[in-house]
């Protein structure tokens, strides 16, 4: 298994961790290429139960390099946490990599998730409010903060400086919020960055490394296709390309890298946040299944809304993404239930056509 990469083939939340982990074993190095923690995923291992969102599950293997690629965006509040969890649990951290190019959430991109959220009112898209959005529209600006950045007091205080000042205003109602203070986030940044120094790395030429000498990397997506910003159901998407095609850009490599394509989607379906849902089923029945299939977010703890598997969105899924393989999870949540549906086609913008089986 050369170069892998595994994407979610519906809304997100797939099950895609459990197979990354289960891959990860034979693999030489898992590296995350997009996202941020607006993922989540938990393993279960002899009955102790892991929480991760940016640290890819592949650390509880030993002798598996982790990394965070470059298209990854990373609040540095989170990463250190995972990381100091982690170490309190023993677990040995010398494999985990961080590209210096990746981008860093900061609080104004918290804050600013919030806002957008509020303003939109009941038209908003239900964001994880991770500050995601914000970031990624930073770096498109050319107004991000990355990961080197955090090496050198005077270049991350003046990129701060100039990241902020065009958002003056739609800042101003947090004018007093201490954590907005130039010079007290360059100093928490400042200690973020020496906690996590010495994992900073050049994660592309890694990538590379591993590849030329034969080696297995697993490419790590976050959310699903529908939620890809140009391939979902834009507005209510990520703000991110989750597509496999991503990958390359996300990690540094080329598409003769990717041998295989892995897709993950769920036995049924289910979307957080807002957006179309053509199989939504919001009645006893999607209650039922969300309660058996434990359909709560693993970041926000929201509920998750259910359905039925949607066949024309995971063949679009297939096609996007020429996957070359497909894992299906949670098919036990369904056991009992009957009958069983999946949606085959569409009649219009509102309605599904259902076959049983
Ligand atoms: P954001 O990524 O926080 O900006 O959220 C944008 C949309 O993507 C919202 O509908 C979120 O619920 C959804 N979303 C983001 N990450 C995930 C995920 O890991 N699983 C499922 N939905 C997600």
């Amino acid at each position: 298994m050369p170069g892998i990469v595994i994407i979610g083939a519906q809304w997100g939340d797939e099950g895609k961790g459990k197979i990354v982990d289960l891959l990860a074993e034979h693999a030489d190095l898992v590296i995350r290429f997009q996202g941020g923690n607006n993922a989540g995923h938990t393993i279960v291992r002899a009955d102790e139960k892991w929480k991760f969102h940016l640290i890819p599950s592949g650390i509880l293997h030993p002798g598996t390099i982790c990394a965070i690629g470059n298209g990854v965006v990373i609040d540095p509040k989170v990463l250190t946490d995972e990381i100091d969890g982690l170490r309190g649990k023993g677990i040995d951290l010398s494999g985990m990599r961080i590209s210096a190019n990746a981008h860093l959430i900061m609080p104004y991109h918290l804050l600013l998730d919030h806002a957008g959220e509020a303003k939109l009112g009941k038209l908003q898209i239900g964001t994880t409010r991770r500050g995601i959005g914000p970031c990624y529209a930073d770096k498109a600006a050319r107004l991000g903060i990355r990961v080197q950045d955090l090496l050198d007091e005077k270049i991350l205080k003046k990129k701060i400086a100039a990241a902020m000042d065009p958002k003056r205003l739609s800042l101003r109602p947090y004018a007093k919020a201490p954590e907005l203070d130039l010079q007290s986030m360059t100093e928490d940044y400042l200690t973020y960055g020496h906690r996590i120094e010495q994992y900073i790395a050049d994660t592309a030429r890694l990538t590379w490394d591993v590849l030329d000498g034969g080696g297995d990397v697993i490419f790590e997506g976050a959310q699903g296709t529908l939620l890809d910003i140009d391939h979902g159901t834009y507005p209510f998407v990520t703000s991110s390309n989750v597509v496999a095609g991503s990958a390359c850009a996300g990690a540094g490599v080329g598409p003769k890298d990717i041998d295989e394509v892995w897709g993950v989607a769920k036995a049924y379906a289910t979307r957080v946040g807002s957006g179309p849902f053509p199989t939504e089923l919001d009645d006893d029945l999607g209650r039922a299944i969300r309660e058996a299939g434990g359909e709560y977010g693993t970041t926000t703890g929201r509920a998750r809304r259910v359905g039925w598997l949607d066949l024309v969105a995971l063949r679009y899924a297939a096609r996007l993404n020429t996957l070359t393989h497909l894992a299906v999870t949670k098919l036990d949540v369904l056991s009992g239930l009957g009958p069983l549906r999946v949606c085959t086609s569409y009649h219009s913008t509102n309605e599904a056509s259902f076959d049983h089986f």
